[in-house]
Formats: C-alpha cells, sequence, structure tokens
C-alpha cells in the first residue's frame, strides 16, 4: 500500500481512537485489598496449565502503577480507553458481600482517566470469573445468571455517571469453548459439547439481564456486548470451497450474532448441533435480543476453509507470532458481510492487534516494524469498511501493553508499549509512536493516517 494512498484516507472528526486491556491480563494485585480468588487465579496457579509456569499475580502491575499507564496513554493521545473489572474485587465470591475497596480502586481509576480526557469504555466480565460462583455450578447453573446483572448493577450504581459505554462481555465463545470444551483456559473443563452448547447459551441469558439491570438504573447508559468473528472465506473460487466457507460461517460463526440480532439460532446451526443443541427456556430469546446501543467487534484474522475443511497454513502468508494469518483485507470483507447480514447498532473494533517477538535495540528502542505494518493495513481496511457503509465509529488497539496472554503466559507481546517482566519498565514501541501520530493527524482540520 503506497504512502499517497495513506494519505487520502480521512477520519470522522469525532472518530474514537484507543487501545485495550483487561483486567486479569495486566493488574496483577490478585490477593491485595479484599480481592476473592477468581478461577483464572485458580487455574494460573494449578501446575502446567500456563506456558513457563506464568500467573497473572504480578502480570503488569497496573492495579499499583496505573498513574504512569495513563500518563503513557496521554503521550499517545489516547481518545478512548477499553479495560475490565475484576468481578472478584468487587464481589469477592461473586455475589453477596461488595468489597468497598476494590470499587475505589476503579473510582480512582476512572477518575484518572477523565482528568486526562480519555473516555472510559468498560467491560464487565473479561473471563475472570469467581472461583466461588464457579463451586456453586458456575455458569451451568441457571440460578447463578442472575448474580452477573446484580454485580452490574453494583458497577453502574457506582460508576454509571462516568462512563457511558458499557460491554457486558468479551467474547463470550471463548468461555464456553476454551474453558469448558477444549479446557485451554480457565477452569480448564473438558467437558461434553452439549453442556459447552447450554454455557454459551447461558452467557446470553446473563448478557440479557445484565443488559436490563443496567437500563434499569439509567437507561441513558449506551450497552453492547463484544464479539470474535473472523471471516470465513473460501481457498479457492471452486463451489466446493465456497460451499464448506458459507456452511462453516453459517454453522459456528453466528452461533450470538443471530440469536443477539435476529432472536433465533441460525437454521445451519440448529442442524449443526443436532443433540447438542441447548436448551432454550421460555422468555430467553427475546432477553437475548434486546436491542443493543453498539456492538463490540473483535478481529485479528481469518479461517479458510476447502471441501475438506480447514486450511491452514495458508500457502505464502504472513503470520503472527499467535499463528494467526495476516489479512487485512478480510476484516473489511467481514465487517461488510456482518453489516449485509444483520440490522447492527454502530459498531466499535474493540479489539485489533498483533503479537510478534519484540527486540530490544542497543538505542533502548523497539523497532516494531510488523505490528506497525498490521496495524496500519488493517485501519486502511477499516476505513474503506466505513466507506463501504459500515458505521464503525472507534478503533482499539489490542493491546496498550505487553500482557499476560492466557495461558500463552507472558510469551506474547501485543503491546504498543514493551514491558520488561523483571523490572516492570514500559517503552514506547515505534508502533506506539507511530500509532500517536495517526491519532494526531486525524484530530481537528487535517484528517488522514
Ligand atoms: C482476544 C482476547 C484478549 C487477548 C487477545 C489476543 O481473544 O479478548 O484478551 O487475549 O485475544
Amino acid at each position: 500500500m503506497k504512502r499517497g494512498f495513506l494519505d487520502k484516507l480521512r477520519f470522522p472528526p469525532k472518530f474514537i481512537w484507543g487501545a485495550a486491556t483487561a483486567a486479569y491480563q495486566i493488574e496483577g494485585a490478585w490477593n491485595e485489598d479484599g480481592k476473592g480468588e477468581s478461577i483464572w487465579d485458580r487455574f494460573s496457579h494449578t501446575p502446567d496449565k500456563i506456558v513457563n509456569g506464568d500467573t497473572g499475580d504480578v502480570a503488569c502491575d497496573h492495579y499499583h502503577r496505573y498513574p504512569e499507564d495513563i500518563a503513557l496513554m496521554r503521550q499517545i493521545g489516547l481518545k478512548a480507553y477499553r479495560f475490565s473489572v475484576s468481578w472478584t474485587r468487587i464481589l469477592p465470591a461473586g455475589f453477596g458481600r461488595v468489597n468497598t475497596a476494590g470499587l475505589d480502586f476503579y473510582d480512582r481509576f476512572v477518575d484518572s482517566l477523565l482528568a486526562a480526557n480519555i473516555e472510559p469504555f468498560v467491560t464487565l466480565h473479561h473471563w475472570d470469573y469467581p472461583q466461588a460462583l464457579y463451586e456453586k455450578g458456575g455458569w451451568m447453573n441457571r440460578d447463578n445468571l442472575p448474580y452477573f446483572a446484580d454485580y452490574a448493577a453494583v458497577m453502574v450504581k457506582r460508576l454509571g455517571d462516568r462512563i457511558q459505554c458499557w460491554t457486558t462481555f468479551n467474547e463470550p465463545g471463548v468461555i464456553s469453548e476454551m474453558g469448558y470444551g477444549l479446557g485451554e483456559h480457565a477452569p480448564g473443563i473438558k467437558d461434553d459439547w452439549k453442556k459447552v452448547r447450554q454455557i454459551t447459551h447461558n452467557l446470553m441469558v446473563a448478557h440479557g439481564l445484565a443488559v436490563q439491570a443496567i437500563r434499569a438504573i439509567n437507561p441513558s447508559l449506551d450497552v453492547g456486548i463484544v464479539l470474535s468473528q473472523w471471516n470465513a472465506e473460501p481457498a479457492s473460487d471452486d463451489p466446493a470451497d465456497i460451499a464448506a466457507a458459507e456452511l462453516a460461517w453459517d454453522s459456528q460463526d453466528t452461533a450470538f450474532l443471530h440469536p443477539i440480532f435476529r432472536g433465533h439460532y441460525h437454521p445451519s446451526m440448529i442442524d449443526a448441533l443436532g443433540d447438542d443443541l441447548p436448551e432454550i427456556k421460555s422468555g430467553d430469546m427475546a432477553l437475548i435480543s434486546q436491542k443493543l446501543d453498539f456492538l463490540g467487534m473483535n478481529c485479528y484474522s481469518r479461517n479458510v476453509f476447502n471441501a475438506q475443511g480447514k486450511v491452514s497454513p495458508i500457502q505464502g502468508s504472513e503470520y503472527t507470532d499467535m499463528g494467526w494469518e495476516v489479512c487485512a483485507p478480510a476484516f473489511r470483507r467481514m465487517l461488510n458481510c456482518i453489516n449485509n447480514d444483520y440490522d447492527l447498532p454502530p459498531i466499535y473494533i474493540t479489539e485489533n492487534g498483533a503479537a510478534f517477538p519484540d527486540l530490544v535495540t542497543a538505542d533502548g528502542k523497539i523497532h516494531d516494524e510488523r505490528r506497525l505494518d498490521y496495524l496500519r493495513q488493517h485501519i486502511i481496511q477499516m476505513r474503506l469498511a466505513m466507506q463501504d457503509g459500515v458505521d464503525i465509529r472507534g478503533y482499539f488497539v489490542w493491546s496498550l501493553t505487553d500482557n499476560f496472554e492466557w495461558a500463552l503466559g507472558n510469551t506474547k507481546r501485543f503491546g504498543l508499549i514493551r514491558v520488561d517482566y523483571d523490572t516492570l519498565k514500559r517503552t514506547l514501541k515505534d508502533s506506539g509512536e507511530w500509532y500517536a501520530r495517526v491519532i494526531a493527524a486525524n484530530q481537528g482540520e487535517r484528517e488522514c493516517i
């Protein structure tokens, strides 16, 4: 892509440039100030679950170093910051007693963001589920679902006067599939897939209950959910490959989009699930399909299919350190696909970014050209999708800082800012400096990337 082309891409003046993180991945302070145990604390303390035995006990120590992190956000010029709340800091058991010190932490943090002119975008649940609730049957037990709404209510009562955008879940599909199907994430269960599907369904019911609870307290807030969508694409224009990609999308990738935006499961998904179809109680679909104020989209790559199944690797493609193919045009195609198929509220790109092994050079800098190029390509494709008619209001890089990448521990670096895990020193990478220029150039008169 030529530079001249970039200069012509203007963004709307109110476009929101941000970066994202999640509580367990950055906060550390896992047992401080009255915080309860989460399933990720338990999982990372169990031998052989996380690469190198890493844990989130300290992570980036953001809990103590957030003033420095906010100063770095200012240096980049972020307009918004997407973070998640640790449920067990607020309710140590997930229900019942509220821990005021936990609420006070997020209160101070949000005030500091606002003082720096950075808009907080909050996610209520980014995977660190309360261990005590898990022991009461977790997401499988329908009686536990209202606890999520109670937690949402506690948060909105405290911070609803200062946070406009509220997200219920981050990538609920990953919770059920990675946590309860493949067992690679907390709580590390390899259950049968019928249970996994039931949990997926129950998560959507919990989402619906939380949306109701938030609106009952303050109907003027914006409420949404964050989903992960990677386009399903054919390996060639052979009709068999095209059919395979379409079937994969319809039968798997519509798991949340269809219930939330159409009020029922996709017929192809119902066929594919067969006996694994979850039990749907009367009233569930109405709860699940309540109108949302925005949709958060996390997208990193695509899936490619031929008649035999998934194709990987793709010859000639570049791959990130996660083993994810770099294919920015698929980002634009996915956004157009969902925009054509559903009547969507405004979209925020809530996560997009790339892990690459970074090198600190003799000058103390991190010349992370590949990450920078990944971000540049994806921002261009997002802008083209906006030109195609997709209503995208903001973009959040994953991630602000390098952080604890779940089962892969500290081995994958996604940050605009490097974290040295021995000293916890932060260093802005070249990609962070470049992103600062993108944001600066897109303010006021001259808007371009
Ligand atoms: C997403 C997660 C986020 C991070 C990135 C790399 O699926 O939401 O926490 O792990 O992937």
